[in-house]
């Protein structure tokens, strides 16, 4: 396949996405970031593709249709949108738990499924999951949808390496750690949060450094491997 080859981001209008598009796009990648708003914050020069819900088909085909009227080819796949609900046992609303699947879980397999026929032979992709979603890490209990949508995310993305690795696709499962952004501005508890610019830059870092002999792994965004 050939084609201006670019790095695709979803949810970059703000956050961690946001941080990831611009880095990429300032050390002179082609950066398509696609949003779910208008992406009107977001550095010139990069192809911004507004209206991308990832729980939607027709908005994901229009997202297919951009890079592909464009002949792009697809280097990396950065799979970074999502949400967190706070929920407690007891209070559990089950809608906001499906809003929290379509979007962390089914979102990234709509997305690379639907731009699939677009990645390059050697792209990576990466799915910004959590450690909340971490079967091992589970110390404290809470936040069922959240850790539920995450850790089906991280089989999606294990699902997505054993299927894809065989075409020569690497597919990473990133932890950013604890950001300092909208979705963690309401998290109770006290963390020494990072910033978001770190964050993307860790896991730019992951992505560089990833290989068909790495793929199919939990990393956080400082390197570290994790557990299930
Ligand atoms: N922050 C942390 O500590 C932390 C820790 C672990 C994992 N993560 C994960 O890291 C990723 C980025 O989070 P963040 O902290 O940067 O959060 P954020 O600042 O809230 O940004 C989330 C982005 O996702 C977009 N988004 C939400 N729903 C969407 C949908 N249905 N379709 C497409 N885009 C959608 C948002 O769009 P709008 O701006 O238009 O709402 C926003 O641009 C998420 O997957 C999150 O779960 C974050």
């Amino acid at each position: 396949m050939s084609g201006q080859r670019v790095a695709v981001v979803t949810g970059a209008d703000r956050g961690i996405g946001k941080c990831i598009a611009e880095q990429l796009h300032r050390r002179g990648d082609i950066v398509v970031a696609a949003c779910l708003f208008d992406g009107a914050g977001l550095a010139d020069g990069l192809h911004i593709v507004p209206d991308i819900d990832v729980t939607d088909g027709d908005a994901v085909d229009r997202l297919f249709k951009y890079i592909n009227d464009r002949a792009m080819t697809i280097g990396w796949l950065v799979n970074n949108a999502g949400v967190l609900g706070l929920d407690e046992l007891g209070s559990i609303d089950y809608g906001d738990m499906r809003r929290q699947f379509e979007i962390n879980t089914i979102g990234p397999l709509r997305v690379t499924e639907t731009l699939l026929p677009l990645l390059a032979d050697d792209a990576k992709v990466s799915i910004t999951t959590s450690r909340v979603g971490s079967l091992g890490d589970n110390t404290s209990g809470g936040m069922y949808a959240y850790r539920l949508s995450k850790a089906a995310a991280n089989m999606v993305g294990l699902n997505l390496h054993h299927d894809l690795s065989k075409r020569g696709i690497a597919v990473l499962m990133n932890h950013p750690g604890m950001v300092a952004t909208d979705l963690t501005k309401d998290f109770p508890g006290d963390f020494d949060y990072i910033q978001p610019e770190q964050a993307a830059e860790g896991i730019i870092r992951n992505m560089d450094a990833l290989t068909l002999e790495t793929s199919g792994r939990f990393q956080h965004s400082n390197g570290e491997y994790l557990p299930w």
